[in-house]
C-alpha cells in the first residue's frame, strides 16, 4: 500500500496546480486521473486568465511559456444596438488580463509534473474515497490492471463537475444551489485572425455572440443557441452567417472566416456546493462549483481555490496549525459566490432570455447605463479582472 500526504483526484488545472504548489514546499502528493494525458490536454476550454491566476502560475514555476506566448489584454468591447462600448480594464482597475488557452496551460502543468515520476497516474479506473471524515482517509483505484490503495493525510477532490468526490459527502451535509440557463453556447475554433485586437461581447436580438482568440492567428467564436441544437445542424457557413448578423456592421465587414478546427455546444449552468469540505476531503474547482462561461471565471475560480487550499496545507505541514484548513470552505466560498453573482449578471445582461418586451427594455436600459456611466463600467471591470484576495 502506497502512502502520501495529499491524495488528489483529477489532473485538470486544479489538481495539477495544487500538486505543483505543494511539491515546491516539499509536500508529497499523488494525482489520480481517469483519462489519458493526451485526452485531458485536448479538451478545448476558455482561455482568459486573471492577473492573480497568472501570478499563482508563476509562483508555481509554470509561467514561462505563458508569459512569452500569452496576449496581454487591457480592455474589451461590449457591443449592442450596432455600436460598441469599450471597457478599459487598465484605466478603470489598473489591471489587465492574459489570453492563454486552457489546454496550453494544461500542457505546461502536465509537463512540469511529469518531472516527478509517479506523481500523476493517468488512466486510473474506479477511484473510490474512504473514511474521509476520519484521521486516516484512503483512496482505492485500479491502475494498469491492479487494484491499489493510497493512504493519505488529506484528500483534494479536483475531479470536476462529473467527479466522484462531491458524491461522497452525505446528502444531509451538503447544500447545492443551482441555476440552469435555457440556452447553450456553440463554439467554433478556426485558424483565422481575430475580428478585433480585443474580445468583443455582443448582445443582439438574435442572441449573444462572443469574439475571442487564442493567438494572433487563431480565433475562438461563440453564438448563443437553443439547447436542443446539435453541432450537425450548424455547418461552418451557417455559423459564420449568424455571427456576422450579431456583431455591429463595422465588425461584420472585417470578419475573416475559415474552416473550423473544432465545434461544440456547451450548456450554461451556475452551481455552488456548500460546504466545500467534508472531514479531510476538500473540494476544489469545478468539483464544487460551475459558472456559465460569460466572463471566463471557471478556471480563475479554480485557481483561487487552489491558492487558498495550498496555503492552508502548507501552513499545516510547516506549523502544525489547522486553522487555515478549517477556514478553507468559508474563504473559498466568499470568492465563489461573488464570481457566481458576476457571471450570472453578465450572462443576463447579454443573452436573449425571453420575448418579454419589458425584460428586453430593461436589458437595453442596463446596457445604455453601462455605456454612459464610469461607475457602472468600473464595477464590471473590477469583477472581470477578478476581485482581490483579502
Ligand atoms: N477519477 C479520476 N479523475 C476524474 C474522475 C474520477 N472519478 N472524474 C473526473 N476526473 C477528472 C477529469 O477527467 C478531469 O481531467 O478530473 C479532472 C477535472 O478537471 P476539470 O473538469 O478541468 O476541473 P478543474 O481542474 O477544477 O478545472 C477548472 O474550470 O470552468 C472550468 O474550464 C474550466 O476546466 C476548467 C475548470
Ligand atoms: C474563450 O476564449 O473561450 C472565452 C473568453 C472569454 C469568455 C469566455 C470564453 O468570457
Amino acid at each position: 500500500m502506497r502512502t502520501t500526504q495529499v491524495a488528489i483526484v483529477g489532473a485538470g488545472p486544479s489538481g495539477l496546480l495544487l500538486s505543483q504548489l505543494l511539491s515546491r514546499e516539499g509536500i508529497d502528493s499523488v494525482v489520480l486521473e481517469r483519462e489519458s494525458r493526451e485526452h485531458v490536454q485536448g479538451r478545448i476550454r476558455a482561455g482568459l486568465l486573471e492577473w492573480t491566476t497568472v501570478e499563482l502560475l508563476r509562483e508555481a514555476g509554470v509561467g514561462g511559456r505563458m508569459m512569452q506566448e500569452g496576449l496581454i489584454h487591457e480592455g474589451f468591447d461590449v457591443a449592442f444596438a450596432n455600436g460598441r462600448h469599450r471597457i478599459d480594464l487598465k484605466a478603470l482597475t489598473g489591471k489587465s488580463m492574459l489570453v492563454y488557452g486552457q489546454n496550453e496551460l494544461q500542457k505546461d502543468l502536465a509537463e512540469t509534473r511529469s518531472g516527478e515520476p509517479g506523481a500523476v497516474l493517468w488512466q486510473v479506473r474506479d477511484v473510490a474515497l474512504h473514511d474521509c471524515d476520519s484521521r486516516a482517509p484512503r483512496v482505492s483505484y485500479t491502475h494498469e490492471g491492479t487494484r491499489q490503495e493510497l493512504r493519505c493525510d488529506f484528500l483534494a477532490g479536483c475531479d470536476g463537475y462529473h467527479g466522484v468526490s462531491r458524491t461522497v459527502i452525505p446528502r444531509e451535509r451538503l447544500a447545492q444551489y443551482e441555476r440552469v440557463y435555457p440556452f447553450g453556447w456553440l463554439g467554433l475554433l478556426a485558424d483565422v485572425p481575430p475580428l478585433h485586437a480585443e474580445l468583443v461581447y455582443a448582445r443582439h436580438e438574435r442572441g449573444f455572440a462572443l469574439c475571442s482568440m487564442r493567438s494572433p492567428g487563431r480565433s475562438r467564436y461563440y453564438v448563443q443557441c437553443p439547447l436542443e441544437d446539435t453541432v450537425g445542424e450548424w455547418p461552418d457557413g451557417r455559423f459564420w452567417d449568424e455571427l456576422r448578423l450579431r456583431v455591429p456592421e463595422w465588425y461584420a465587414a472585417r470578419l475573416v472566416t475559415g474552416p473550423s478546427l473544432e465545434k461544440s455546444i456547451v450548456p450554461l449552468r451556475s452551481l455552488v456546493t456548500e460546504p466545500m469540505q467534508f472531514g479531510r476531503l476538500f473540494l476544489v474547482g469545478d468539483a464544487a462549483h460551475i459558472v456559465p462561461p460569460t466572463g471566463a471565471k471557471g478556471l480563475n475560480l479554480a485557481a483561487a481555490d487552489v491558492r487558498v487550499l495550498s496555503r492552508a496545507l502548507i501552513e499545516f505541514y510547516r506549523n502544525r496549525s489547522a486553522t487555515l484548513l478549517e477556514e478553507y470552505s468559508t474563504r473559498a466560498l466568499s470568492r465563489v459566490w461573488k464570481a457566481t453573482r458576476f457571471s450570472w449578471w453578465f450572462t443576463r445582461l447579454l443573452h436573449r432570455f425571453s420575448t418579454d418586451p419589458f425584460a428586453q427594455r430593461m436589458q437595453s436600459a442596463e446596457l445604455e447605463y453601462l455605456a454612459g456611466s464610469e461607475a457602472a463600467s468600473r464595477s464590471l471591470a473590477e469583477n472581470y479582472v477578478g476581485l482581490s484576495f483579502d
